[in-house]
């Protein structure tokens, strides 16, 4: 399998001297997309692999963790990468618009369409189409393009002649699709026609080891290019030190790489230093990540552990300290030292205590967590 990845690769690199000489320097950064971690090698080169194919892909994965770039990445190495790509976003059309925008009209389909259209489909014959946010596609258009897919003709509103196309399809979503299909908002059937490839691409808090390097990218980034620097003037000549890209590495970044790019755009623009520390760093990051002392990280687990077991229990002692197979003389005195002082009425609650007003609160967020994972 290894050995066959290699051959793949060096066939494409050769291949890529050939033909996209003038390209080659944007080759060499694997068209833009930043990382040498495994998750995202390996995504490279399963990237590569569907290129060759003109089966439909299915790109997966959350928000701006760079399912775009993936999807250029496929249209870039592919036999189609000079014919027609193009890239619908289907959450921008309005839902009255979108059937006309992608299969198109002839004159007089209807009130507005004063001439015929092609629509994006045909546009895009013999090449690519990026259907992005697929998820957010009306039901019927839905239907529609299960349509297309399996015939491989376009009908355009207003016309009796189907017109034959021969497009490769990638869509993406930064939904969970079956879930969406389990809620009936996605058509189970595409789903299916959609995903006979299919490329998940992973959040960036699983391969932060990859942060050095997007840093270096979008500090160093051409003025003018898609990347960091060329947005921002203010950000020519600045960087960060290594415990400032240390700092960065702490946090999980729930937007993934878009919103790292974005922090370090404001970070450019925020900061008079041209070798920017983690002082800097530290005030967003800290604000967004609530890290504990072990100690009291610890403690907080024991606490909420404890308090499950209690409340499973009718908040009887003696079985939950069966259950967590200790003596109950100590989980008593574990329930003081966490400050579990208070049962709710009706349940046993421990000798002599009172609970502090924080204890309240905490009860009834892990009582509402109970009930929430019970159902
Ligand atoms: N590996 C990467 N290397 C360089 N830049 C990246 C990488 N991943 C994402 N980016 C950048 O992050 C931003 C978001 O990427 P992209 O638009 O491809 O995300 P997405 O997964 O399509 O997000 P959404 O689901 O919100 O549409 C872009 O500016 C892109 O250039
Ligand atoms: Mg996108």
């Amino acid at each position: 399998m290894k050995s066959e990845t290699a051959k793949l690769r060096v066939a494409l690199s050769g291949n890529s001297k050939e033909e996209h000489n003038s390209e080659s320097a944007e080759k060499k950064e694997s068209w833009g997309i930043i990382g040498s971690s495994k998750v995202i090698v390996a995504c490279k080169s399963d990237a590569s692999k569907i290129a060759k194919s003109d089966a439909p892909v299915l790109i997966t994965g959350e928000s701006g963790t760079g399912k775009e770039l993936f999807a250029n990445f496929i249209f870039k190495e592919s036999k189609r990468n000079k014919k027609p790509y193009i890239q619908i976003n289907c959450a921008a059309i309005p839902e009255s618009m979108i059937e006309a925008e992608l299969f198109g009209h002839v004159k007089g389909a209807f009130t507005d369409a004063v001439s015929d259209r092609k629509g994006k489909f045909i546009a895009a014959d013999n090449g690519t189409i990026f259907l992005d946010e697929i998820c957010e596609l009306p039901i019927n258009t839905q239907s529609k393009l299960l349509r297309v897919i399996e015939r491989s003709f376009v009908d355009r509103l207003g016309s009796d002649t189907p017109y034959a196309i021969d497009v490769r399809i990638i869509a993406a979503t930064n939904k969970n699709i079956k879930e969406e299909i389990k809620n009936g908002n996605f058509r189970n059937d595409l789903y299916y026609r959609l995903n006979v490839l299919s490329l998940h691409i992973p959040p960036l808090r699983e391969h932060k080891n990859d942060i050095p390097e997007l840093v270096k990218y979008f500090c160093e980034a051409p003025s003018g290019s898609e990347a960091l620097s060329g947005n921002v003037n203010s950000g020519k000549n600045k960087s960060l030190d290594n415990d400032a890209i240390n700092k960065l590495m702490l946090y999980d970044w729930p937007g993934n790489v878009r919103e790292l790019k974005n922090y370090l755009k404001r970070l450019f623009i925020t900061s008079s230093k041209e070798i920017i520390g983690q002082s800097s760093i530290d005030i967003e990051i800290s604000e967004k990540n609530n890290f504990l002392p072990l100690k009291k990280a610890i403690n907080k687990f024991k606490k909420k552990y404890i308090m499950d077991i209690l409340l499973a229990n009718n908040w009887n002692q003696s079985k939950t300290s069966a259950v967590l197979d200790i003596q109950r003389t100590y989980l008593s005195r574990l329930m003081k030292e966490l400050e579990i002082c208070e049962a709710p009425s009706g349940c046993e609650a421990p000798s002599g205590s009172k609970a502090p007003e924080v204890d309240k609160r905490n009860l009834s967020y892990t009582r509402n967590h109970a009930e929430t994972a019970k159902r």
